[in-house]
Formats: structure tokens, C-alpha cells, sequence
């Protein structure tokens, strides 16, 4: 994804300037050609030499220096560039891109480029509360090409502990990954389910299901990285989406069937779009016990069971004609017929199908093995993956 790309990286002068050599490193390693530019107090922080050993290039710091490539190197770099960075920025040079002001190389670059820009920010708690840096971000925010991400909470340089810190260098490296990847679902709404629910028998007792969630949480997370707005319904799991900074993933966590179908129900109305890969329980115990249930004197016992609400075919009754529904049959026999018989029954618009039959398909597993088959009958047959790269096949498919 960073392979070839072209990135400016300016630094400007605060602490966490030590941790960008980290951020040059990761770029360079996943293929990226990396210039430095900084401001002159971030060479109080990190020397030129570290810069320039691990970027490969000259660092652009002085505008007037006579040893530039070209004299006018702030309007070439940002020619040449992809994206830059401006990490760490502090309160001084997020007050001088709000304002428009270009006194250093920079600033002066910054004020140049076209391309997108990913702003870190960084600093003192109290300088990031002020309202006139809350205003610059603000400013910064609202320029088409600029992404500002969020600051970290933590320990700072200064000796306090709150909000300031510079999020870590792989997290901007990702956050710059997602900038330079095409995001076909900018401004798309993405309902998720995914994992298994629990269905209470008694305080210490419930029935569920082998899933882990890991499919619709791979889902999940490609879809945020291709724009989307995502809400994820999550069964009890102990897996959780990894962070997106550009677009963060809203988790609603649920633990019953009753309380994922109300999740889903509320949600669905804004969304353009839900894909279903939850493993929902049919059946709840009709009578959930108070206490914990005492071994009988008896050989048997017997639980009786309702029906949960179809969360599915729920919301296939309510769709829109501008919704789209997608659902999963993960199955044990006759799969492609069970999938067709459930993509017509809860008004689907495409079903992905998997067999337990298949090897490295099904709970838990890392890989799948799906098929997709498609409202006008056409159906697609794809290899055992990885379900990274499954979810990034589903998302390539939808209708
Ligand atoms: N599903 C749902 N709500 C339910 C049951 C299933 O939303 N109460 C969704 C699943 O998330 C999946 C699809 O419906 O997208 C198919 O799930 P599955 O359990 O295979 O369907 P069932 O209708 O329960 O069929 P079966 O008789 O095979 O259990």
C-alpha cells in the first residue's frame, strides 16, 4: 500500500520528536520514499544525521540554506509528495497552519501542499485545553486535505498525566496507510453483527454458541478502512476491532439475542447498509431462574425454550429500497440450498455462504472458505483465506 508512495514527514519541536526516526523506519520499511522537513527547534530533539541515515535524503530545515536541491524546495517537495506528515505538531506550528503563516521550511511546505496531510498533535494538557488551540485544530480540521488524529492520554514529558501525547509512531504509520488507500465507502454506514450471544439458563449458566466474532470483526475493521462509518454489534467475545483513527468504529456491545435485535433494529433506519455474520441464538429459556438451579434428585431435566426474534429477516422486512441487507449461512449439509432458501426468507441481498464440511472454515478458525451468492441467482466460489482477506472479498462484492 506504501510501496513507491512519496511522503513528507515534518517534524517540529516537542518531545516527542524522539519517536519519529521510529516513524521514518516503518515507513521506509513497508516501501515508502520518505523526505524530512523540519522546523528549527525540532533539531533540538533529534539531529539531522538520524534523519537523513534513515530517511536516505537531505533534510529540508533552513529555506534560505544554500545547500538545497532546488531554491525553492518548499513548493517542490510538496510537488513531489503523496502525503505529509506533520508529526509531532505543536500548539506553535498548529497556530501557524490555522493562520496561514510560513516562516520556516515547514510551515512554508505545508502551505504548499495540495495532497492530504496527517496532522499528530502534541503537547502539554493545559496548551492542548486552550481555546485558541482548540480553535487552530478546529481550523486545520475544516482544510479538505488535512486529517488531524486525536492526541493520546497519558503519561507527558512535563511530569502530569492527561490528554497530549502524540499517539505512537505505528499508529500514525496505519493512520497514513489508510490515507493513501482508495476509500470506496467515504460517508457509507456499515451495521455489523457479529460473535455469538448467551442466552441466560441461570445466574451461574447460559447457552451459546463456538463463535468468536472474528469474521464480522475483520469486516469491521476493512470497512473502516475503506471509509466507512461502522457500528458493530458485538456478541460477548473477548476479540475487539482494532483501533481506526480516521474512522473509529462505534462498538455496541450486546449479550442476549433480545438485546442484539434491539441494538440492530434501532440502528438499522441510518444506515445504507447491513452485513449479519452474528451467530445468533434461536432459542432463549423461556424462564430465566433467579437462582442458581440445584442438582434434582432426578435423571432428567428439561428446559423449556421460545424463539428469538429472526434479527435478519426482521430488518429484511423493514429495508428500504435504498438499504442493502447481507447475511451468512454457515452450514453442515446442503449449504448452497439452505443459503438460498435463507436469502429469499429474510429478503437478503446477498448471502455468504460457508460449510463446516470445508477444512479451516468456521468458529475460531483464522481462515474461510465462502461463497456468495447474489439476489439475481449468480453465485462466486472463493478459495480458503485468510479472513482478513475474506472480509476485503465480501466488501469488493457488495451489490
Ligand atoms: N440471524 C439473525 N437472527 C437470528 C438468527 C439468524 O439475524 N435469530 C442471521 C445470522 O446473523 C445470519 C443469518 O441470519 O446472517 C443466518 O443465520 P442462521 O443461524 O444460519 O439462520 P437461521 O434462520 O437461524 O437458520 P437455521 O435453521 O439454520 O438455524
Amino acid at each position: 500500500m506504501l510501496r513507491g508512495k512519496k511522503i513528507i514527514v515534518g517534524i517540529s519541536g516537542g518531545i516527542a520528536a524522539y519517536k519519529i526516526p521510529e516513524l521514518i523506519r516503518l515507513l521506509k520499511k513497508a516501501g515508502a520514499e520518505v523526505k524530512v522537513t523540519t522546523t528549527n527547534h525540532a533539531l533540538e530533539f533529534v539531529t539531522p544525521l538520524v534523519l537523513e541515515t534513515l530517511s536516505g535524503n537531505k533534510v529540508y530545515t533552513d529555506v534560505f540554506a544554500t545547500g538545497n536541491d532546488h531554491t525553492t524546495e518548499h513548493i517542490s517537495l510538496p510537488d513531489w509528495a503523496d502525503l505529509m506528515i506533520v508529526a509531532p505538531a505543536t500548539a506553535n506550528i498548529i497556530g501557524k497552519m490555522a493562520a496561514g503563516i510560513a516562516d520556516d521550511a515547514l510551515s512554508t511546505t505545508f502551505l504548499a501542499m495540495r495532497k492530504p496531510v496527517l496532522v499528530a498533535p502534541a503537547m502539554n494538557d493545559k496548551m492542548l485545553a486552550h481555546p485558541a488551540v482548540e480553535r487552530n485544530l478546529q481550523i486545520i480540521s475544516g482544510y479538505s486535505n488535512c486529517t488531524v488524529l486525536p492526541t493520546a492520554e497519558g503519561f507527558l514529558a512535563c511530569g502530569t498525566t492527561g490528554k497530549g501525547r502524540m499517539v505512537e509512531p505505528i499508529a500514525i504509520f496505519e493512520a497514513a496507510k489508510d490515507i493513501l488507500t482508495p476509500q470506496p465507502l467515504l460517508g457509507k454506514k456499515l451495521l455489523i453483527s457479529a460473535g455469538p450471544t448467551q442466552e441466560k439458563i441461570d445466574p451461574v449458566r447460559y447457552i451459546s454458541n463456538y463463535s468468536t466474532g472474528k469474521m464480522g470483526i475483520a469486516i469491521a475493521e476493512e470497512a473502516a478502512r475503506r471509509g466507512a462509518q461502522v457500528t458493530l454489534i458485538l456478541g460477548p467475545t473477548a476479540l475487539r476491532p482494532e483501533h481506526n483513527l480516521l474512522h473509529p468504529i462505534e462498538v455496541v456491545d450486546v449479550c442476549s439475542a433480545m438485546e442484539m435485535y434491539e441494538a440492530a433494529m434501532a440502528h438499522f433506519p441510518e444506515q445504507d447498509m447491513a452485513i449479519l455474520s452474528a451467530a445468533v441464538a434461536d432459542y432463549r429459556v423461556r424462564e430465566v431462574a433467579e437462582q442458581k438451579m440445584k442438582r434434582e434428585h432426578t435423571e432428567e431435566m428439561t428446559l423449556s425454550l421460545v424463539q428469538n426474534p429472526d434479527i435478519a429477516a426482521s430488518l429484511g422486512a423493514i429495508k428500504r429500497a435504498d438499504q442493502k441487507l447481507i447475511g451468512f449461512a454457515l452450514e453442515t449439509h446442503n449449504a448452497m440450498q439452505h443459503g438460498a432458501d435463507k436469502l429469499i426468507r429474510k429478503n437478503l441481498d446477498m448471502i455468504v455462504i460457508n460449510s463446516l464440511q470445508d477444512t479451516g472454515a468456521g468458529f475460531g478458525c483464522d481462515t474461510n472458505k465462502i461463497t456468495l451468492l447474489f439476489r439475481s441467482g449468480e453465485e462466486k466460489t472463493f478459495e480458503l483465506k485468510s479472513k482478513q482477506d475474506v472480509a476485503k472479498d465480501i466488501l469488493d462484492h457488495i451489490v
